[in-house]
């Protein structure tokens, strides 16, 4: 009889499709700043960061100063130009203060680095060991739209308080947190007919799904619209909505950005607290300005979203808005931009099930921007 000769009965189904890229969250956002003193400043001060690392001339640091910060599991670096003629020096002319990083965690820094130019990212950092006293850290990076990149992170073997190059800042001055949580979405702001092209790098480059689209019917008001789509990773842990403008009667936000930042760039970061009536009270005490809307969008509110835990006043004082979607409902709301250029401001959001953007408040919101925007005179 001649032996048959089988396949080996171990072989398993293929695994489900394997995240090339897997992320932990956000690491850090870094600011290139006009004067990282006066910044690191404001946000103790206005948002409740606490001072966590510095570097700069005094640590060895020749061409620049960054000052790290930190709330709960929200990390932001504030980064100076000590000197002209540098490239953090060109981007503060050009862009005013504004996100350069956006740093994700992960396990391993070369194999994200290795899997996502393999792809067509374009390498920003290759691979890069870190070190000091408290051990080593793999940083790599690659860029995004306009002048940002993304940087990965990997700090397992990192016992420091933040990483090599910096050290522990000690401050006398230390004003109580606001209750800001960690980042959860940065939006981008990209130009004409590129938000596709952004969506499918970030598809094919970093492995995420677009998991909303809101097209200009859903964002317009009587004089403008923009485009979005929103991009997640696997895990949902990161989360990057693309706006690009689209064609209304008159300038759109988007559009006032790019002519402002001179560029594609950040649009707005969004920071996540487990109470948002607290927490905006507090910054509204420290100086911290918000959009306001007008007080007949609470009219029809309850009738909108249905039962919420919170009491309608203290949202209508603070200006507070809520939309819910199948999973729950959020509370959210924007500050002004935070610096004088018409660029980069924040949201502050809570999640009480949803995992939506807020939908159901974009046209009081964009109303309440336009009229920013016309006292500026740049409707
Ligand atoms: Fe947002």
């Amino acid at each position: 009889m001649p032996t048959t000769i089988t396949a080996p009965k171990t072989k398993t189904a293929p695994a489900a499709e394997k995240d090339f890229l897997p992320l932990q969250g956000t690491d850090y956002v870094e600011f290139y700043v006009g004067n990282a003193k006066q910044a690191a400043h404001f946000y103790k001060t206005a948002f409740g960061f606490q001072s966590l690392a510095y570097c700069g001339p005094e640590t060895g640091t020749k061409e620049k100063a960054s000052y790290a910060i930190r709330q709960n599991n929200l990390k932001l670096v504030l980064t100076t130009p000590i000197r002209p003629n540098n490239p953090i020096a060109d981007h503060v002319y050009k862009h005013g203060d504004g996100v350069k990083a956006l740093a994700l965690t992960v396990e391993d820094a070369t194999s994200a680095w290795e899997e996502t130019t393999k792809r067509g990212g374009k390498s920003f950092m290759k691979p890069t060991t870190l070190s000091d006293a408290d051990g080593e850290l793999v940083m790599s990076g690659i860029h995004t739209y306009g002048e940002v990149v993304h940087l990965f992170i990997e700090r397992d073997n990192y016992r420091g308080t933040f990483m090599p190059g910096f050290r522990k800042w000690e401050s006398a001055y230390n004003p109580p947190q606001t209750g800001l949580q960690y980042v959860d979405h940065c939006v981008g702001n990209v130009g004409w007919g590129q938000m596709n092209p952004w969506v499918k790098f970030y598809e094919d480059v970093m492995g995420f799904r677009n998991i909303l689209t809101f097209d200009d019917k859903d964002i317009s008001t009587e004089y403008s619209a923009l485009m979005s789509k929103v991009m997640s990773n696997g895990n949902g842990f990161v989360k990057f909505p693309i706006n690009e403008p689209a064609e209304g009667k008159r300038k759109s936000q988007v559009e006032e950005y790019l002519e402002f930042y001179d560029g594609e760039g950040v649009q707005h970061i969004a920071m996540a607290t487990k109470n948002i009536v607290k927490t905006v009270t507090e910054l509204e005490k420290r100086g911290v300005q918000f959009l306001k809307i007008p007080s007949t969008y609470y009219d029809t509110l309850p009738d909108r979203v249905g039962h919420i835990d919170e009491d309608l006043e203290p949202l209508k004082r603070l200006g507070i808005l809520v939309d819910r979607d199948n999973e729950g409902y959020l509370l959210q709301i924007f500050t002004k931009p935070v610096q004088d250029r018409p660029t980069l401001f924040f949201e502050i959001i809570q999640r009480k099930g949803a995992k939506s953007f807020g939908k159901g408040n974009f046209k009081a919101l964009f109303e309440a921007l336009e009229r920013e925007q016309e006292a500026r005179g740049n409707l």
